[in-house]
Formats: structure tokens, sequence, C-alpha cells
């Protein structure tokens, strides 16, 4: 391992807005912070937004930095990545945000029933094999796990490039009659994007540089907590297509 990532690693460690659980305090048990997130860690009583796969964490600084009374907190497994986002909330003196390393599978061990107010998923892998549907981050399987720590009518917020994982959460929601606030295919071409969702994290960069739209879509489970799975039909027609482009 590169001798900058170590570095990353040590230093994150010594951030007091960096929390690295251990395996053994996430896995099928309850970590101390559970249902303690406002008392223990914010030391106050205010809402509480969770990035999803933050990466460098743009959105948890930039959305803290413009709601000084909410509290944020960026989900990453990548330390190195989530170094840039919790050293500048730590050279900021940020209070209101929180860098968490884990998997976003131990989210129902981490958070309790209603603890958290919204969530944001960026630029997400968008896991286009249909055998990898259950990783993509809006599958039902996901959909379950903040049923449990989601508060009734909190929003989730997806931004990303990919028109195919656009598709499916739009199925997503369609299927399950999901409230549906926003659906946006072009938040730039349109004209959507205002100050926020015009901030811009390290891949959508890249994607902009490729020319690709950005969509955004906002929904809320409304209370629902069961998501049978379901097949799209779209990931087989998707993968036929491919195949044959392949095959020429
Ligand atoms: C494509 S990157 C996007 C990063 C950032 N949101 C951005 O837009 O620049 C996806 C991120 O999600 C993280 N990730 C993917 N699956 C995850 C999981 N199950 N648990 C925790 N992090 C995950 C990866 O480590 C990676 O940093």
């Amino acid at each position: 391992m590169g001798k900058d990532k170590l570095r990353k690693f040590r230093e994150n460690l010594t951030f007091d807005c960096f929390i690295q659980p251990e395996f053994d305090e996430v896995f099928r048990c309850d970590h101390p912070l559970k249902g303690h997130w406002r008392s223990d860690f914010f030391h106050n009583d205010n809402p509480i937004v969770l990035e999803l796969g933050c990466g460098k964490g743009e959105y948890t600084v930039a959305l803290a930095e413009r709601n000084p009374s909410r509290n944020f907190i960026g989900i990453d497994i990548k330390g190195a990545r989530m170094w840039r986002g919790a050293k500048t909330a730590t050279d900021r003196k940020m209070p209101n945000v929180g860098f968490l390393r884990t998997r976003i599978e131990f989210i129902n061990g981490l958070f309790a029933e209603g603890e958290v107010d919204e969530i944001w998923i960026t630029f997400p892998d968008p896991q286009l094999k249909s055998r990898r549907a259950k990783k993509r981050l809006t599958s039902p399987l996901f959909l379950g796990y903040y049923a449990h720590i989601l508060s009734p009518g909190g929003w989730i917020n997806l931004k990303t490039d990919s028109k195919h994982l656009f598709g499916y959460t739009n199925e997503v929601v369609r299927r399950y009659g999901l409230p549906c606030e926003v659906s946006n295919a072009d938040i730039y071409g349109t004209g959507y994007a205002d100050e926020v969702l015009s901030v811009k994290t390290a891949y959508e960069k890249r994607f902009l540089e490729m020319g690709l739209p950005i969509t955004y879509t906002r929904f809320s489970l409304a209370g629902r907590h069961k998501f049978p799975w379901f097949d799209w039909e779209e990931d087989e027609k998707a993968e036929k297509d491919n195949e044959e482009a392949r095959l020429g």
C-alpha cells in the first residue's frame, strides 16, 4: 500500500469528526452511537442527513456549510478518499460534520429507527450487470435498510450520470408507488440545477468532462418498510443489446 494512503489512514484517526467502527462493533450487533448520534456525537438535537458512498465528501461538506442547523454524515468504505472531506471539515472547524467509515450494508447497526432525516446518494457505481442489481444503492434491498432508519417522509436524493441507474430508480419508484418530488434527466441542460444541485463531486466532474447529462431523482419511502424483489426487464434487454454490440 502507498505511503500516502497509510498516512491518510493514520491521520483520519486523529480527526474528531472521523468514526471508524471495528468490524465486531457493526457485524450483527449495534454500535454504541446507534440512537445517540445527536446527543453523543453532535451534542445538539438537529436533523441528521447522510451522504452514502460519499467518496471525498463534497456534498457532506457543502451541505453542512449551507445548513448549520442540520448535521451531516458522509459514509464510505474508502478511507483515503474520505480523508479529503474529514480534513476540510477539521480545518474549517465544522461542528455539524461527521465521516463514518463503514460498509453501507451495516447501516442498521449504526442508526436507530427514524434517526436519519434525509439521504443523499451521489454518483454510486451503477452496477450495470443484472446479477449485481442487489448492489445498486436504490435496489429494493437497500431501500429496506433505509426504511429502518429514515424518518417518515424523509427524502432520498440520487444524483447520477448513469441513464440505466436513473431509469432503474424511476422503475423502483413506480413499482412501489413512492412519492417522487423530482425526476430530472438533465439538471444542467434544463437549467434545473440550483446552488445545492450544482455542487460537483470528483466523479461528477469527470462525467461532465465526458459530456454526460447529470440526472437527479428525489423520492421518499412514505413509511413503507417492505420492498419485495423484482427483476427489471430493461436489465436483460440492456445486457442482450450489449452482448449483440460486442459480437458485432
Ligand atoms: C463512484 S464513487 C463516487 C464517490 C463520490 N460520491 C463522488 O461522486 O465523487 C462510489 C463510492 O461509493 C463507495 N461505496 C460503494 N459501495 C459501498 C458500500 N457498500 N459501502 C460503503 N461505500 C461504498 C465507494 O467506496 C466509492 O467511494
